[in-house]
């Protein structure tokens, strides 16, 4: 049997499906399934773990949280169905509709390693990590690098509250982070083309910056595994994919690291990822963007509407670096 392999960079912008048709599918198979059921077909849905049933059994559920002012936008929030069940998790699949799948993700207990060039390998627990930092909510802009945005209040802290918990060393110039990776339960773990675990970095002034964001929560509830459970980062000035999910490790390197996306297809998803509208993707513009649950597009922004946090950072390296800050 001939299987051909579908990357996501093989989806032309236009062939991917818009979420009001996703999820309107969705319910059509579910209603499907529901019927199905009765005629003994239609399993699938039926021993599918609801999305209602968010299995977060940390002992502190400090949610919801002080909401941080500073970042407050000018746009409503989206719709939280769509941003709980409209995800990019290619551990569980690379379609959209992984929110099922991921249920099956244990996260309680879940430890974190600190390593790399720090004072102290450290290792800790989630309620360990939260009885340490102080959390707040940042309603940020989030922009995907496939060109649709959503506008999510996340719960969490900023990452460099876990700096000062590392005590990364003056060796440390990069932050490398990586995702839990099993394929007892991760079927596109079990995808060999791709360089598992998925890998992000950024550079240590990055994740130094205020908006650098370890998000543990949303709309005012622990975060669910299909968004990243039990914590994720939210760079809101990068490409969506930068904001790993599910981190199991922190590791404070001195070269710069090797993503996952760069590893799997480097000239359209490299490490800078900065949101720029006058950069393209190599098979669609980035000038402007479609708000999920919403028909109209609207222009993008420079580094996603957060220049002024971020600009200073790369100051002096576009000339050198060219459009390669944006990939
Ligand atoms: N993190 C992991 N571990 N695996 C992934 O596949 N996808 C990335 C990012 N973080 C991804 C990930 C991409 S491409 C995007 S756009 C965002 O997660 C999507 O986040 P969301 O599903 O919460 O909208």
């Amino acid at each position: 049997m001939l299987i051909k392999r579908r990357y996501c960079w093989d989806l032309a912008e236009h062939s991917t499906t818009d979420e009001k048709t996703f999820l309107a599918r969705r319910k059509l198979v579910k209603a499907m399934g529901f019927f199905g059921a009765s005629m003994g077909v239609g399993t699938f849905f039926k021993s599918s773990p609801s999305m209602a049933s968010i299995d977060v059994k940390s002992k502190a559920n400090p949610y919801p949280v002080a909401r941080n002012r500073q970042y407050a936008l000018d746009r409503p929030v989206t719709e939280e169905s769509l941003v709980t069940r409209y995800n990019n998790f290619y551990e569980f699949g690379s379609h959209k509709n992984i929110a099922p799948a991921a249920q099956s993700m244990k996260i309680d207990p879940w430890e974190i390693l600190i390593d790399g060039e720090v004072e102290k390998v450290t290792k800790i627990d989630m309620d360990g990590l939260l009885r340490q930092v102080q959390l707040e909510e940042r309603v940020y802009r989030f922009r995907c690098v496939e060109a649709w945005s959503m506008i999510v209040p996340w719960s969490g802290f900023p990452l460099r509250a876990l700096l000062d918990l590392a005590k990364p060393t003056s060796d440390a110039k990069y932050l490398r982070m990586e995702t839990i990776a099993d394929d007892a339960y991760m079927p596109g773990v079990r995808q060999t083309w791709y360089d598992w675990p998925y890998v992000e970095g950024l550079t240590m002034a990055e994740a130094a910056n205020e908006l650098s964001f370890i998000a543990t929560g949303i709309y005012g509830k622990p975060i669910p595994k299909q968004n990243g459970a039990p914590l994720r980062l939210v760079v809101p000035w990068k490409y969506g994919f930068k904001s790993i999910k599910s981190i199991t490790r922190f590791t404070f390197v001195r070269d710069r690291p090797k993503t996952f996306w760069e590893k799997a297809q480097g000239g359209e998803y490299g490490f800078w990822a900065n949101v720029n509208p006058s950069v393209d993707h190599p098979r669609w513009s980035q000038a402007t963007e479609r708000p999920l649950g919403n028909a109209n597009r609207v222009p993008t922004l420079m580094y996603n509407g957060y220049g002024d946090f971020v600009a200073s950072l790369y100051t002096g390296m576009s000339r050198k670096l060219g459009s390669e800050l944006y990939r």
